[in-house]
């Protein structure tokens, strides 16, 4: 496992190794969105020093929650919430990022104030259930498309949970482009089919997503800010007419602004939610848009040990995360590196509850 354990300079930080644990969400917030120390007990655990962890979704405004029970970053007692986190996974010597994210058209009117409907960039229904802020699910609703002033609000937003990420004392953010949210919503053309600036050509349906770096690296320097997509990815009814001539053009001007890294999901496996591959995507989007990003590349979606090391050995990326494995696994990086067996994932346990299935994963000596 030489290559995952090879040294690696992340934008403004220096990596000790390249296992990185990505955003995996577990409903464990409270009902404002408000995190409790258990979080940063979790967070804790999975804590390496040099290591980088991206923290899980967390919404830039309450119009942006889709789920139960998922944290936010646009209140004080969200921030002072996070704070004990950060604390804990610093403490540890770890990179510690931010993912945020405004979930669109994934929403229900559970979610949102005074139970209005959810927004998207064109008033498109998803087919399937969204959680209701009961946790019950119900189909999804149909959403409002977006007023051009809305979209600045939203761009606005950004800003400011960016402005409370730092405040809250991670080392950087993550855009969440991926798994049919707001931004992919946009970017791709099943669901955005507005006529304005915000629609049409791929300019103009990517626009949001480089308006919003515009304004978050005025609160962090571009090499501590990452950006997440899953093209080819279906996951939340998403699809596009032609997605690799609209990533390819992401990527590339993703390319030119010397971001911390770009963090690909591998469609086979969507996202990691989902039992069922998806064979209609290509084998690899790493091996497809590498070529394009001369970067930071993360790449995500049914690693293990074995293929990870071999990803890194063919030059398909810089860093691997490994999302399921390190929710079973507090001691990932070090088993990884022992070729110590990995403990299995409790799937009741991963989304809401308490500590267990969350704090209570053995660690190699617990065993
Ligand atoms: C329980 C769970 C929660 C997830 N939450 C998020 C999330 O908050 N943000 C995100 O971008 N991806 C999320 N994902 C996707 C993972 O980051 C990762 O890409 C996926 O699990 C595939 O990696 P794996 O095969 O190593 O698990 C989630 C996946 C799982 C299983």
């Amino acid at each position: 496992m030489e290559k995952l354990f090879t040294p690696f300079k992340l934008g403004a930080y220096q990596l000790s190794h390249r296992i990185v644990m990505p955003p995996l969400t577990r409903m464990r917030a409270n009902v404002d969105g408000v995190l409790s120390p258990l979080t940063a007990t979790y967070y804790s655990q999975r804590a390496t020093e040099g290591g980088l962890i991206i923290a899980e979704a967390t919404q830039i405004s309450q119009q942006g929650q889709g789920y139960p029970q998922v944290p936010g970053i646009y209140n004080n007692d969200q921030i002072a919430g996070w704070k004990t986190v950060t604390d804990a996974v610093k403490e540890k010597g770890s990179i510690f990022f931010l993912q945020l994210y405004h979930v669109g058209r994934i929403s229900h009117s559970s979610f949102q104030k005074e139970g209005v409907l959810p927004v998207a960039p064109s008033a498109i229904k998803p087919t399937g259930n969204a959680f209701t802020s009961s946790w019950k699910r119900e189909p999804y609703e149909r959403p409002r498309a977006l007023e051009i002033a809305e979209i600045h609000q939203i761009v606005n937003d950004f800003r400011k949970a960016a402005e409370n990420a730092k405040q809250a004392g991670f080392h950087g953010i993550e855009i969440h482009a991926a798994n049919g949210y707001l931004l992919q919503q946009f970017l791709e053309d099943k669901t955005n089919q507005r006529d304005d600036l915000y629609g049409g050509t791929i300019e103009n349906r990517s626009r949001i997503l480089f308006e919003i770096l515009d304004a978050v690296t005025e609160v962090f320097p571009s090499n501590c800010v990452g950006v997440r997509l899953s093209p080819f990815n279906d996951i939340g009814d998403m699809a596009d007419s032609n997605p690799e001539k609209l990533y390819s053009y992401i990527i590339s001007q993703l390319a030119e602004r010397e971001l911390s890294y770009l963090h690909l999901i591998e469609p086979q496996v969507r996202s990691g939610l989902v039992e069922e591959m998806n064979h209609e995507a290509p084998a690899s989007v790493a091996t497809l848009f590498r070529p394009l990003f001369p970067g930071a590349l993360i790449i995500s979606g049914g690693f293990d040990a074995e293929t990870g090391e071999q990803a890194l050995e063919d030059g398909k990326a810089d860093l691997v995360a490994f999302g399921r494995a390190f929710i079973a696994n507090p001691d990932l990086p070090k088993r990884i590196e022992l070729g110590v067996s990995l403990n299995v994932l409790d799937k009741p346990t991963v989304y809401g509850g308490d500590e267990r299935g969350y704090t209570d994963y053995p660690s190699m000596e617990q065993l």
